[in-house]
């Protein structure tokens, strides 16, 4: 079988493996897909250790997405965009080639798994890092009327909206930002959920009627999906529709195949209920 895996730390709850196995089984692919723990700085050996056992592709993830972007030797626009690799390919020669497939997975899920707008809506995007670079694209491609980053850092956030803005209306800055709400989406892409907090949002920054996103998920609504309730969300969805579909979009990058992603989207939801 042709091998596959994810690399990152921590990795030993990763529900990559269990979404490529099911992936495999229903398009009758031969190939195995383990994760791999791998430190900070360690990336390129371990890359250079599962090309020496024919690997064929991976998965990058936390703490890893900028280290893979620095290693690889061919890159995707996108993932050149975002300075971020979720999906490296190994080809025969050797060579390393990388793409980043979180955007499309996050358009997808909002777009097509749950009926969502984003053509000339409101955007908000919280947070400035790997997490928020790896979306702005997909999420300009779909035409907000306009996204505003906003980051604790504001630095950051002017940074990502100056790279980004000759592919769309971009703004970048601090929380203050957020006195030019309301937004018709809000997408949490902090790390804030993974410690249980939230980030400083006031009140009506919600438009009536508007969606909240968070890119983390986990067994229980996170405490920003309860937020987005308490504003009168009409949905407030988690993260775990786009960890499904960017490792689909990996997938078809692999293998040349679309599988379908609803069976083990509800599936994954079955066993943490
Ligand atoms: P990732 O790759 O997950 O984006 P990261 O690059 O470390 O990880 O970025 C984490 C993001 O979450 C940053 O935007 C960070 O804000 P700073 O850039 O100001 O550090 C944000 N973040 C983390 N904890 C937060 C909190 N409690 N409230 C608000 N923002 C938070």
């Amino acid at each position: 079988p042709d091998r596959y895996a994810v690399m990152g730390n921590p990795i030993a709850h990763s529900k990559s493996p269990q979404i490529h196995t099911a992936f495999a089984q229903q398009t009758d692919q031969d190939l195995t897909y383990t994760a791999i723990q791998v430190e900070k700085g360690k990336l390129a050996e371990a890359v250079t250790a599962f090309q020496n056992q024919k690997g064929k592709g991976l998965n990058i993830t936390l703490p890893l997405k900028a280290e893979a972007w620095e290693r690889v030797d061919k890159c995707s626009p996108r993932a050149q965009r975002a300075r971020a690799v979720n999906t490296l390919t190994l080809e025969e020669n050797g060579s390393l080639r990388g793409d980043n497939t979180d955007g499309i997975g996050l358009v997808r899920d909002l777009i097509e798994n749950h009926g969502g707008l984003i053509r000339d809506q409101r955007l908000l995007l919280l947070g400035a890092g790997g997490a928020a670079a790896g979306v702005i694209e997909a999420l300009l491609d779909e035409k907000p009327a306009r996204l505003v980053v906003v980051n604790r850092t504001p630095a950051k956030a002017i940074e990502l909206a100056t790279r980004f803005s000759p592919l769309g209306a971009v703004t970048g800055g601090g929380y203050e930002l957020l006195a030019s709400g309301p937004f018709n989406l809000i997408i949490n892409a902090t790390a804030s959920s993974l410690q249980g907090e939230l980030p400083p949002l006031p009140q009506g920054i919600l438009h009536p009627g508007g969606w909240v996103y968070d890119m983390m998920y986990g067994n229980e609504p996170t405490v920003f999906m309860k937020w987005g309730q308490t504003q009168g969300a009409a949905q407030a969805l988690d993260g775990l529709g786009m960890l499904v579909e960017q490792a689909a979009e990996a997938f078809f990058i692999w293998r040349k195949l679309r599988p379908q992603t609803a069976p083990v989207i509800a599936q994954l939801r079955q066993e943490m209920a």
